[in-house]
């Protein structure tokens, strides 16, 4: 397990924010991390090894709920517990946000993902159907469930529970949605 320095990012932090979202197939922009970064409702929690910033979760406080919008850890330093780590610094974040509930939404084939979060405790809830753009023609695509998705909102649930098949549009993905109790 890496030791790893924990904090709140904020806006001098924007470029190496920047750097470390090109490890995504889908990074966010500048202007969208910026975004993120001043929103007074959003928390991007970071978190740094030897100076470099290694990973960072992205929390938004909802009326009652909490909702992990993106999490990322730079591919070197992947499988060394900073995203369980990460986790639990989102958790904390939301319990002081006297939140009931952590949610979150994933990508049906990002098993790696999925299994993090079941292992944090996290349960599945239900899928929306056709939610994410396929990742072989997301560059191009401007479809509003752009991954990772700034501007909160609560996933609405189709009802239909794991092992539904996982497209339903062409070259479209399911959303999981998934939750933690928290209170
Ligand atoms: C998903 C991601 C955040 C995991 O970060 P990480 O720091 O490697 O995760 P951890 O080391 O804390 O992993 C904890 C546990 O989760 C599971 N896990 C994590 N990555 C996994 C993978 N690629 N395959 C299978 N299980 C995985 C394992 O059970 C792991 O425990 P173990 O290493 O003892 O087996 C990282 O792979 C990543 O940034 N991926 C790209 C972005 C992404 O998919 N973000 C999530 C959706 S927005």
């Amino acid at each position: 397990m890496t030791e790893g320095v924990f904090r709140r990012l904020g806006i001098a932090d924007l470029t190496r924010l920047v750097v470390l979202e090109q490890a995504r197939p889908r990074p966010w922009t500048r202007s969208q991390l910026e975004k993120i970064l001043t929103d007074e409702t959003v928390c991007v929690l970071g978190v740094e090894v030897e100076g470099q910033l290694a990973g960072h979760a992205v929390a938004a406080r909802l009326p009652f709920e909490t909702e992990l919008q993106a999490m990322l850890v730079a591919p070197a330093m992947r499988r060394r517990g900073l995203a369980t780590s990460l986790l639990t610094v989102v958790i904390d974040q939301a319990l002081r946000w006297e939140s009931e509930r952590l949610l979150l939404e994933v990508r049906a084939s990002n098993s790696g993902a999925i299994a993090l979060y079941r292992k944090a405790g996290f349960d599945e809830d239900g899928r929306r159907r056709g939610y994410y753009p396929g990742l072989e023609t997301s560059a191009s695509a401007s479809a509003p469930a752009a991954e990772p998705r700034a501007g909160g909102g609560v996933a609405k649930l189709t009802g239909a529970g794991p092992g539904v098949a996982s497209s339903a549009g062409a070259g479209r993905e399911d959303a999981l949605l998934m939750s933690r109790r928290l209170l």
